[in-house]
């Protein structure tokens, strides 16, 4: 692939805030989500889980990422799938958890830019949903005190015709130091 189809890909990929009434199938989701582990991680470490939020639970997901009439919008979502490190964190030995902990927030990021960049190529559309109660989220999903959720990711088919918009970035020369 080169750059420019690349930057074509990146300009397709937005987030999503319609919805349609077509399901996601169940293999889609997994699909997407198996591509996206393919993200790099500190020392490979891996240190991630995803739980894909689609039966009842979702109703107490969608309360947790809805307040303050915040992300109306997710509850046409078919899965809102949980970005959260690894069941493990808390309980490795403190030499390690020092030494991977202190990655774990960067490796989780990027492997939300890889599942919604997996998304946006199967079709399917997403928005980062980074408006949430962790605290009360772990206790929704029954995970230990340790681990982390920073972000959720709704996904789910776009709306018929729903617009491609413009991009709104900084310009390269706002951004870019080359010393
Ligand atoms: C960490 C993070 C948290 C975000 N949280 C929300 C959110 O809670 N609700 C929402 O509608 N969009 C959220 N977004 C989406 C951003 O608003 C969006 O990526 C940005 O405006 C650029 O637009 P684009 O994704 O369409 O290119 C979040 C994005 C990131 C990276």
């Amino acid at each position: 692939m080169d750059l420019k189809t690349l930057e074509e890909f990146y300009l397709s990929r937005q987030s999503c805030r319609e919805f349609s009434d077509t399901p996601v199938a169940r293999e889609t989701i997994e699909e997407i989500c198996r591509v996206a582990l393919l993200a790099p991680s500190a020392m490979n470490a891996q240190p991630w889980q995803l739980i894909a939020v689609v039966g009842e639970k979702k109703a107490d997901v969608l309360r947790n990422v809805q307040r303050l009439g915040m992300n109306k919008f997710a509850s046409k979502a078919t899965a809102l799938v949980v970005v959260a490190s690894a069941k493990s964190g808390g309980l490795m030995k403190v030499g390690e958890a020092f030494k991977e902990n202190e990655f774990v927030r960067n490796d989780l990021g990027i492997l939300t830019a890889h599942l919604v960049l997996a998304a946006e190529a199967a079709g399917v559309g997403s928005c980062i949903l980074g408006w949430r109660n962790e605290e009360k989220l772990r206790e929704i999903l029954g995970l230990g005190k340790n681990v982390l959720i920073p972000e959720i990711v709704a996904l789910g088919y776009p709306a018929q015709d729903y617009p491609v918009r413009e991009k709104k970035r900084k310009p390269l020369s706002d951004v870019l130091t080359v010393l």
